[in-house]
Parts: C-alpha cells; structure tokens; sequence
C-alpha cells in the first residue's frame, strides 16, 4: 500500500541549509527540510514524504504567504535548471544566509562561542561572473510538464545545456544562461545551429552513442575566449567542418581545442587536449600577474572575486620580505604566484601533475624566481622533516578541496608550529572541524566570509590563526 503524504499547514522556511535546501519550523516548533520552492520568511503548507535522521524531509504545497526577501529571479530557467538556486531571494539576504553558515559553522563545529566572524566581501558582480562554463549535449531533453501533457512526439528531442540533478541522461535545453558574457550563449547556440545543419548527432548516456558530448567555454576579465569541444567519435571530418564553421563566426575566439572522449564517464583529466587553431591557451590577470590556462587547467571560476579573495588572503598573510610561506593545495600556483613578491620564498604543493606545469610556466612567464613547485599528495609530501629543505614556514597558506585536510596533513601542521596559518576553505563545516584540531596550539584570529557564487549555496571562507 502507497504511504500516505500529509500536509503540514502553515510552516515557516526560516533558514537555509548548507545543500541550497530551506529549513522550515512547523507551529509546534518542530524542523523540516523543504525541497526548494520557496525562501525564508515564506509561509507554506508542507508537503512531507519521507523522514531520515529523524527529519521530516518534503515540498512546497502551496505559499501562504511571502517574504520580504523575495525577488523576481533574472533567469528564465529557474526552477528547473539546478544552476543558481537562490536568485529568488535578494542578494542582501543571501549574503546574510551566508554569514550566519560561517558563524554557525565556528560555533557549533570548532566549538567557539566568542570568535566574531568579520562582515562577509560581497561580490559585485552577481551576473556574468563566471569564466568557464560547460554545456552538455544530450539526444533526450528535460521535457517540462506542459511538453509532456502535450502529447507531441519527443523521442528525438536534443537537448544543449546544464544536466538536471537526479536525472544524470537528462539535459535542460539552455536558451540563455546569465553565469558567462552573453558570447557564451551566442557560442552554444552557433554550435546548435551547425549541429543541425549537418544533421551531427548528440550523445546519448544510455546508448553510448553519439558525436557531440561537450563544450566548454572560458573566457579572461582580459579578453580572451577559449573553446574546447568534447566529442564521442573520432571523426576528424566533423571535428573540422564544426570547428571551421565556428572559426569563421567568432574570429576573435583565441584558442580553439577538442578533445575526443570515447570513455563511458565524462571525465577529462586523463585526455590529450588537441590544439586545432589559435593559442594553446588564454591568459587571465589578477593583480600583477598573469596567467596562462590551458584547457584542462584549473583556474578560480569567478576571476574577479578571486582577485579580492587573494587580496584578504594577503592581508591575512601579511608576509615579510624574509618570510617563507607554504601553499598547500596550490592548483596552479595562483595564491603562490600572487603571494611570492611579498616573500622570500614559496612553496606549493598539488596533486594534479598537469597543473604544477602549469604552475611552473606561469612562475617563469612572471619572472618569479622564488618559487618553487612539488607534486604530490599534501599528506605524503608535507612532513616535518620538509622545514629542514625548503625552511621553517612563517606562513602556511592551506586551500584544500571541499572535504577540507586529511588529519595526518593537520597534525604536521601542528608539528611544522609555523607562526600563522592562512586557511581558505570552500566548506565553512570541513574547515571549521580542522580548525577545531589546530585549536590544540593555535588561537582564531580572525575569520572572514567571501561570496564567490551569488545566487548559490556556495561559501569560501578565510581564517586566520595564530599559534598561541
Ligand atoms: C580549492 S583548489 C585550490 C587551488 C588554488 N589554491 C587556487 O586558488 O586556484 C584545491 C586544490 O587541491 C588539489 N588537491 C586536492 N587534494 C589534494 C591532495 N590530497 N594533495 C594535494 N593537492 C590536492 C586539487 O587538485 C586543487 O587544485
């Protein structure tokens, strides 16, 4: 027998949860989870479907009555497309949402009551702020509910855009995405056209069949525009007649790439990236240095916002010009890049080989001679014995990935004793249980919130601490 659904009248949405999801707060005070479909401050009956944990989890019935913080969102795909889920709340509150997760996250994980979380960088820009996007081709469309009850044949409906969340096959046919400068769109819907001029296929996940799989677009707050097409079958005719038609539409695109990928997953890392015309890269600019970014580099997708992130990272750092600073986790060397002129000398250390080449060409490119790059996981390269080749650290700059520092990585970092850490984090919740550890030798001095993805759930944060 089906499970019954019940509605839960008249729930307050009072907060947001760290998946984008709102947190409701029944008339008995008790918290639900609420599946997108409103903001806080709405009033809502609940839908409830399932518990997990002892959570009420479920949707919006319907709104009783709205918030304040409501506004219209920009974006003609809200709602379906999985993209930016808060544009209908406005961007002041979003930012508050924000601050609230850091102070939340220092109080309740690195169980500090006292520290003050400083006022969160807001990012000016809160459209167009983004320098790569990726769209993906798919032979089976998102259909929405009024194409579906309209009956019209969709077996053959490809579809050019975002993959929906829970429907990995799935792509939302994008018309306009307001995330990359508006030649994006005008890109991705040329590469459209050209598809359907020469009847090209698109992918289908299912079938592993099909010739366009992706294309991604990056562009530099200098300029310049980068194109890398992904696709599914070695056919150099194609790859030629779609790249030439392209080429002769945007001829101020700089580099144009592709990358063939006959594996059953989507990811890159593993193949060659062909240079067909142009440059074999672009160049960004942050601050005084320049960068070059391959196709497969990884790069700060929000440029302008990242150049502010390094700025209070330095003035976090505030480096000596005889100090020597640790960059854990360094990417492509960006912050050590950025950083080396405020030192003596720099040490990154990353994982992804391909990106400490990187690191090493913008080195040279920069003339930045103090700086040097390893390879290598963090928790086998960073031991205690590493101050005695490359010095005692007076700074470690620590940018992990989202599942923040392995333990090991933590307790070096105890051991290595170095004067101050600087460690920026995209998940306030990973950061706050490493600094809960750091805490045995150093104190919080300062935390600042840094919003590099408006209209997202997403939040980078920089503490800075002390050791006592
Ligand atoms: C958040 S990014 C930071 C990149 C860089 N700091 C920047 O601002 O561009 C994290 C980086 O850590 C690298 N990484 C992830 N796990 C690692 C590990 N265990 N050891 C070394 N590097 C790792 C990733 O490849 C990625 O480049």
């Amino acid at each position: 027998m089906a499970r019954k659904k019940r509605v839960i009248p008249d729930v307050l949405a009072i907060d947001i949860g760290d998946k984008g999801q709102t947190i409701g707060r029944t008339k008995e005070g008790e918290i639900v989870i609420i599946n997108g479909g409103c903001v806080p401050g709405d009033t809502i009956d609940f839908l409830y479907l399932r518990k997990k944990k002892g959570l009420k989890f479920g949707q919006v019935k319907e709104i009783k009555s709205f918030s304040t913080d409501r506004v219209n969102p920009q974006c003609q795909h809200f709602g379906i497309c999985g993209g930016c889920k808060w544009q209908n709340l406005s961007y002041k509150a979003q930012l508050k949402f924000k601050q609230t997760a850091v102070e939340q996250a220092i109080k309740r994980i690195a169980k500090d009551e006292e520290q003050k979380v400083e006022t969160i960088v807001a990012c000016k820009e809160t459209y167009e702020y983004r320098n790569k996007l990726e769209y993906s081709f798919s032979s089976k469309r998102w259909l929405t509910l009024e194409e579906i009850k309209s009956n019209a044949d969709f077996s053959k409906s490809n579809g050019l855009g975002f993959h929906i969340s829970g429907a990995f096959d799935k792509v939302l046919q994008i018309e306009k995405c307001h995330l990359q400068n508006d030649l994006s769109n005008q890109i991705r819907k040329e590469v459209a056209q050209i598809a359907e001029k020469h009847q090209l296929t698109y992918y289908n996940i299912r079938e592993h069949k099909g010739f366009f799989r992706n294309i991604i677009i990056r562009n530099s707050t200098i300029g310049e525009w980068m194109v890398t097409l992904v696709v599914g079958e070695e056919n150099i005719d194609d790859i030629q007649l779609v790249l030439n038609e392209l080429i002769g539409v945007f001829p101020n695109v700089n580099s144009w790439n592709y990358i063939i990928n006959q594996k059953m997953n989507s990811s890159l890392f593993d193949l060659p990236s062909i240079n067909y015309s142009g440059k074999d890269h672009i160049i960004e600019r942050l601050g005084e240095i320049k960068y070059r970014i391959s196709p497969k580099s990884f790069f700060q997708t929000n440029s302008r916002q990242a150049e502010r992130l390094y700025n209070k990272a330095r003035e976090l750092a505030n480096l000596k010009k005889d100090d020597i600073l640790y960059d854990l986790y360094t990417g492509t060397g960006s912050i050590a890049l950025y950083m080396a002129q405020d030192c003596l000398k720099v040490v990154g250390i990353e994982e992804v080989p391909e990106a400490i080449q990187d690191a090493k060409q913008n080195a040279k490119e920069n003339e930045i001679g103090n700086a040097e790059f390893l390879v290598g996981d963090v928790k086998e390269v960073l031991k205690v014995s590493f101050k005695e080749k490359y010095g005692s650290p007076d700074v470690v700059i620590t940018d992990p990935p989202r599942a923040g520092m392995h333990a090991d990585v933590v307790e070096t970092l105890l051991q290595l004793e170095s004067p101050k850490i600087v460690y920026i984090s995209c998940n306030p919740s990973t950061q706050a249980r490493d600094i809960l550890l750091l805490k045995e030798k150093y104190r919080i001095e300062r935390i600042v919130p840094v919003d590099m993805f408006p209209h997202t759930s997403h939040i980078e944060s920089i503490a800075q601490l002390i050791l006592k």
